[in-house]
């Protein structure tokens, strides 16, 4: 398969049974007790993806309006036709927009389950997988640029430097360079063509984290702007809470942790029902492995104070 034939639809045949939407939410357990979902309370999913924490909540009676950015996504909630689930398309960045569209300006609690979803990992076709032939594509919402067009566009200075900060990859200015040195002979369209040029460009490469690995979250985070839509997020959600109301984030490295930390830190809206993160216990760890990296970090708004008695 070549770039040129356009995205692969994840869909070659529309699911239309329950099972097609199931998928292991983390921390599923840790969740539930920090959103205490209830018959009457409402809660926005922010990365509703295959709706397993979803589901969690709905089963307890709430109602949630569910955003993604994925239109594949959304395709398969809508199908899977969950009673109380009201599913809302855009970028949790706006989620503050999205409800109010659909006439919602406060809610009880707010999911964030971060990062990319195992159906879009496991669709070869979206590009996220070094080790699948794949247009490099990598957009969550199939739209604006793409990883080819950024590796084939920055320079070398700014491949460096993104590689560098969103992949913490330490060889970032020689992969840069191999790069540059690469699509100077022919642009840079497949996922496999640049996991090749990438283990070229690494040293002594033999066994261990794959060298590709790296590079490429530092693709996907900078083609989706994860991070800004991480703090844009924050801000939006804690706006959006009821007074008692929760917030729930689910962060899979250092880079996401540490803004959800220092927000929940310096927000005299929120305070952190969590000191340290939460992570998984080692059972689930064994049993699925996005688990190993989860952190859960959880605040509260503060109640408004009952009236003093006179
Ligand atoms: C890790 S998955 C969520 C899995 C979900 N909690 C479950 O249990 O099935 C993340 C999902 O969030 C979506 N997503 C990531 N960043 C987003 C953003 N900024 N705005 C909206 N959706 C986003 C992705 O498209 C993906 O479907």
């Amino acid at each position: 398969m070549t770039a040129n034939q356009g995205p692969v639809s994840p869909f070659p045949e529309t699911p239309d049974s329950e099972a097609s939407l199931s998928h292991v939410p983390v921390l599923a357990a840790e969740i539930v007790e920090a959103l205490a979902p209830a018959p009457g309370k409402v809660f926005v999913d922010g990365t509703l993806g295959g709706a397993g924490h979803t589901r969690l909540l709905l089963e307890r009676g709430a109602t949630v309006y569910g955003i993604d950015q994925d239109p594949y996504a959304l395709e398969r909630a809508r199908q899977a036709g969950l009673p109380g689930l009201h599913v809302l398309q855009g970028n949790y960045r706006d989620m503050a927009g999205l409800l109010a569209s659909a006439g919602v300006t406060q809610v009880d609690g707010i999911l964030l389950d971060i990062g990319v979803s195992s159906f879009q990992l496991d669709d070869a076709g979206r590009g996220f997988s070094y080790h699948t032939e794949a247009p490099l594509d990598m957009r969550m919402s199939q739209s604006g640029e793409s990883a080819a067009d950024v590796v084939n566009d920055l320079d070398e200075t700014e491949l460096a430097a993104l590689i560098y900060e969103y992949g913490e990859e330490r060889h970032s200015r020689r992969i840069a360079r191999f790069i540059v040195q690469a699509r100077d002979k022919a642009p840079i369209e497949t996922t496999v063509q640049l996991a090749e040029i990438i283990k070229r460009a690494y040293p002594g490469f033999s066994k261990g984290i794959h060298p590709a690995r790296r590079t490429f979250q530092a693709l996907r985070i900078y083609v989706n702007d994860e991070l800004g839509a991480l703090r844009d997020g924050l801000t939006a959600a804690q706006s959006l809470l009821a007074p008692g109301g929760r917030l729930a984030v689910i962060s899979f490295h250092s880079l996401e942790d540490r803004i959800v930390k220092r927000f929940l830190l310096g927000s005299d809206v929120l305070t952190p029902l969590t000191k340290r993160p939460i992570v998984a216990a080692e059972s689930e760890q064994a049993d699925n492995p996005r688990a190993r990296s989860a952190k859960l970090r959880v605040a509260e708004r503060a109640a408004v104070p009952a009236p003093e008695a006179s």
